[in-house]
């Protein structure tokens, strides 16, 4: 690191009271106090009741901050939106490890999404396809003019591709357009130019449109992350060939591999949340991509070093933007993103990437040694403690007591309050 450079390693963090927290955080990220104050504000409900329908309020989920994350030979402090407790803390706890090697390197591809028109009925497949090819450049012509903004920032449709498929109704022509985003998550761009090119493409072909919308299969939008995880910080050679025959359950068993997957959502989720991104289209994206070579397998691989290191890596699309869309409009997400310091949506899915990986060793890592309940003991106690009607100090001792007891349940959790009374 460069002298002066700000760190997103902040010893004691969790320790700190809330208040000195959010300075620490808006220190890091050059906010003021006012650009702060947004976190301690309801979500106006007059946005709301433009954002959704038939709205009745607002809905509150804890705001954290995943810590130790150097992403490119930068700093970087993750804004996660999450219910579940040991989250952030693994996250920050793997990125700890991975710092000790440089942290995470990253890859992004061009921000491509992928448009698709269905096209049934067509009386001459093969002719057709060989129309829409001999045509692209009017193709992509009519669909550019759709969106002249995102032509003149570099991006619009770059290129069509045809595919020929059979189902049960005959063979279709699904025609690919292949758009450049930009910043953007894109769906809008995309829906707006497949929907204007339908009716040609229905003249075309002289078959029938049916479908034409966006895919969230967006491999053409593909974020890396490496690590690698420091043999010793990990506890030595075991516990690394612990890790990876954890690990290799998930390459081979679909079962194992969704909970794998699952886990590294947890990550991905809480950062899509926390920057107004489409968290159900990236889901859905992420699990097609691991069942893309026919059998659903993890989106992690993980190998030893020459010094038996562990190196990780993951690999997923990531359809994700910075303009447009929810996260311009919701205050928290604009901050979120600020706190980020991302320019770009490549920097956001280099993010992404780094924390999803790190929310897997994480997990993988807890389950190869002492297993995960053990980490989700304390938080969970709380909860139960909360539940069992504690307040204030009581929290603390109910919970202490339930886990010195290794019982984490609510009626053991009433009786100890009733004690406390
Ligand atoms: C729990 O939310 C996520 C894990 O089950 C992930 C995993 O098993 O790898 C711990």
């Amino acid at each position: 690191m460069e002298k002066n450079e700000k760190t997103s390693q902040i010893p004691g963090f969790y320790k700190l009271p809330i208040e000195k927290r959010r300075s620490i955080v808006k220190d890091f990220a050059n906010l003021s106090d006012q650009d702060f104050n947004v976190f301690s504000e309801q979500m106006n409900i007059d946005l709301a009741d433009r954002m959704i329908e038939n709205v009745l309020g607002t809905f509150e989920i804890p705001f954290g901050i995943a810590l130790n994350f150097r992403i490119d030979n930068k700093d970087v402090l993750i804004p996660m939106v999450v219910e579940e407790s040991s989250v952030v803390a693994a996250a920050s706890n793997a990125a700890k490890i991975a710092r000790i090697h440089g942290g995470f390197k990253t890859s992004v591809s061009d921000p491509i999404m992928i448009g698709q028109i269905q096209v049934l009925d067509i009386p001459d497949l093969v002719h057709a396809a060989e129309e829409i090819i001999e045509l692209k450049q009017n193709l992509l012509q009519i669909a550019n003019e759709q969106d002249k903004i995102l032509v003149n920032l570099g991006g619009g449709a770059k290129d069509v591709e045809v595919r020929i498929l059979n189902s049960p109704l005959g063979a279709m022509i699904v025609l690919h357009l292949l758009v450049d985003v930009r910043d953007a998550m894109g769906a809008n761009a995309v829906n707006t130019m497949v929907e204007a090119l339908a009716p040609i493409v229905q003249e075309i072909t002289k078959g029938k449109v049916r479908l034409k919308i966006l895919s969230n299969l967006a491999d053409r939008r593909i974020a890396t992350a490496t690590a690698i995880f420091d043999r010793e910080k990990m506890g030595g050679e075991e516990a690394v060939d612990a890790f990876l025959e954890s690990y290799t359950l998930a390459t081979i068993d679909p079962y194992r591999a969704a909970t794998h997957n699952k886990g590294i959502m947890n990550g991905i989720d809480a950062v899509l949340i926390a920057t107004g991104n489409d968290f159900r289209a990236v889901e859905a994206g992420a699990h097609a991509y691991a069942a893309r070579n026919g059998q659903y397998t993890s989106l992690t691989r993980y190998w030893k070093d020459g010094s038996g290191n562990l190196i990780g890596e993951i690999e997923l699309p990531v359809a994700v933007g910075i303009v447009g869309g929810a996260g311009s409009i919701h205050p928290k997400a604009i901050l979120c993103k600020r706190i980020m310091g991302i320019k770009s949506a490549d920097d956001l899915s280099r993010s992404i990437a780094s924390l999803g990986l790190a929310q897997n060793f994480a997990a993988v890592f807890a389950l190869s040694t002492v297993g995960i309940q053990k980490g989700h003991m304390s938080l969970h106690a709380k909860n139960i403690a909360m539940m069992a009607g504690a307040k204030d100090t009581e929290i603390d001792k109910v919970a202490a007591q339930l886990v010195k007891e290794g019982k984490i349940r609510l009626d053991r959790a009433k009786e100890i309050l009733k004690t406390l009374k």
